[in-house]
């Protein structure tokens, strides 16, 4: 069989097994993950216990630690949502829609002298069962639920896996570095922490 051929996972199970071996591999192709990714039909049934919610933001929920070579997470978006504009750390970053839309909208670095609105290059809004891709050569983001009546659920997965990154200022392009937590791991909610996240991705 091609090597580049797309096998179709038939549950969220098949496809984790499916990037396990895609990325045992130190040379990762993106249109590939992306493709295979996208190939699977989302199934509320499979990713339920992971989409734990929360009524005043977005939540990320551990679903795969993928070896050391990704982490493979569920965030649950309520009605009009969002996050700040941030980078992804030097990873690469997939992100499926599993329920609902999302917009996504992106920018260009802050190029550190003049100080003031940073532009922003393109927005889309994203379908159930679409991936979108982006690493920090491509530039910046905000992703939000713009929807006033339904939540969305997404599948992101980051590699290397990482545990902070820098969020934005929209108006002046000063940036700051934040942790970011796990709401639940494998269905669990997480131990409550002192130390609140700050954003995530
Ligand atoms: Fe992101």
């Amino acid at each position: 069989m091609d090597q580049t051929e797309v096998v179709k996972p038939a549950t969220l199970d098949e496809l984790i097994k499916i990037l396990h071996k895609i990325f045992e591999s130190d040379c990762i192709n993106v249109e590939e993950v992306q493709n295979i990714m996208e190939s699977y039909e989302s199934n509320p049934q499979e990713w339920m216990k992971y989409a734990k919610s929360d009524q005043y933001r977005y939540t990320r929920n551990l679903v795969d630690e993928g070896n050391g070579k990704f982490n493979l997470m569920i965030l649950c978006w309520g009605e009009g949502h969002g996050s700040s504009i941030h980078d992804h750390t030097n990873s690469h970053c997939f992100m499926k829609l599993l329920q609902g839309q999302l917009k996504e909208t992106l920018f260009d670095w802050p190029d550190g002298k003049s100080q003031g609105n940073m532009v922003q290059k393109s927005q889309r809004i994203l379908q159930e069962n679409k991936v979108a891709y982006i690493n920090d050569s491509i530039g910046l983001h905000r992703v939000e639920n713009g929807s006033h009546t339904e939540g969305a659920v997404s599948l992101h997965l980051y590699s290397p896996p990482f545990q902070t990154c820098q969020t934005f200022d929209q108006r002046t392009g000063h940036r700051n570095t934040v942790k970011m937590t796990f709401w639940s791991k494998y269905g669990e909610r997480t131990p409550f922490e002192t130390t609140a996240s700050q954003e995530n991705n």
